[in-house]
């Protein structure tokens, strides 16, 4: 039977759990999955107009990618011939590990990390070796140092998704000039952090930075991510894996728009790293929860078996935080993504009446 080998790959695939969507609660509060309602609504809808009135969509958009690898070449001051793009940074991810890794790939990375990310090794078959956050969910330098020699391919994202946790500098830059292999590191979040990485690319040529729009520009629907590595894999990356026209015009064109109003993200990120510090101290004050602290647009608590409840109350007033379960030695955390000031009100108030 030809088909057999077919069938069998459908029913392996359908036994894998898949990326963990948050449910669509329409009308809600979403502050379940880390996007930037700081960047107003009218900002994106003139980016949208902008890119509308210079795109001809009959056309393919030829000789656009490299127009905005111009533009972010600028903006982060590096070679374009050091830049990939991609349709959000998921798919840059995911292309890495289907063209460079296979089931002999051994990667290293925490626990947890980026879901998408270890959901992708899974339908690859990638073994992963997954060093575990601590307690106070963060992570000991040592532990990786010494698992990294058994292992081929290092991937972090940092600031880290779901913990909001991030080595301190020396300590990140220290275990990628250690790595013996190419390292992947995630700045998905790196606005709302204390550092990047981004600099060691010119002198590592193992280093992979990869980022995205999505966070740092409230553009998460546009799907555009980005990659800054050495030349001969930004190369490859462009011309063999991914091309001819990866990304649509409209995303393309308002991605060359939004790099132009840098400073309305950078004052996004201030009053985001702001709010963050009031929902944390908040969250801490109320002594019914571990509150842990946060490098990136999101908090991580346990709620020390309320979650459940937690959840619901919040769901039923229309407020959509993240369940995430057990974490650690922690078995009921929780995300709250870091909103608006007035978002954030209604969150901590809505806290506040259901611990009363
Ligand atoms: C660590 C990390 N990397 C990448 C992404 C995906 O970004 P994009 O929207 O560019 O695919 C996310 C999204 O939540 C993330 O948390």
């Amino acid at each position: 039977m030809k088909n057999e080998w077919f069938q069998k790959k459908i029913k392996e695939l359908s036994s894998l759990q898949g990326y963990q969507k948050p449910e669509k609660q329409s009308e809600a509060l979403k502050l379940d999955s880390n996007e930037n309602f700081v960047i107003n609504k009218q900002f994106q809808r003139d980016l949208i107009d902008g890119a509308k009135k210079i795109s001809d969509v009959r056309e393919y958009p030829l000789g656009r990618i490299e127009k905005l690898i111009e533009a972010l070449s600028k903006n982060l001051k590096v070679s374009p011939s050091m830049i990939g793009v991609g349709n959000g940074s998921d798919q840059i991810l995911d292309l890495l590990l289907v063209n460079f890794c296979s089931k002999k790939t051994r990667i290293l990375t925490s626990d947890p990390t980026f879901g998408f990310f270890e959901e992708r090794c899974k339908l690859y078959s990638i073994p992963t070796i997954k060093i575990p956050f601590s307690k106070d969910m963060t992570l000991d330098l040592e532990n990786f140092l010494s698992k990294s020699k058994n292992a081929d391919l290092l991937y972090l994202d940092s600031p880290n998704n779901p913990t909001g946790f991030q080595f301190p500098k020396k300590d990140l830059e220290k275990l990628i000039k250690n790595f013996d292999g190419p390292v992947i590191i995630d700045e998905a979040y790196v606005e709302f952090g204390d550092y990047s990485v981004l600099n060691m690319v010119k002198s590592q040529s193992n280093l992979i930075v990869v980022r995205t729009f999505s966070k740092e520009f409230g553009l998460a629907g546009l799907r555009l991510g980005y990659f800054v590595a050495n030349k001969a894999i930004a190369d490859v990356f462009t011309r063999i894996i991914q091309y001819p026209y990866p990304l649509n015009t409209i995303a393309i064109e308002a991605g060359i728009l939004a790099l132009q109003k840098s400073k309305i993200m950078s004052d996004a990120a201030t009053l985001i790293k702001k709010e963050r510090k009031r929902i944390i101290e908040n969250l801490r004050k109320t002594n019914a929860f571990e509150v842990f602290d946060s490098k990136a647009n999101f908090v991580l608590f346990d709620a020390k078996g309320a979650e459940r409840r937690i959840y619901t109350a919040l769901v039923e007033q229309g407020i959509s935080i993240r369940k995430l379960g057990k974490i650690g030695k922690h078995q009921g955390c929780l995300r709250v993504t870091v909103g608006t000031k007035e978002m954030n009100s209604k969150f901590l108030l809505a806290i506040r009446d259901l611990l009363q």
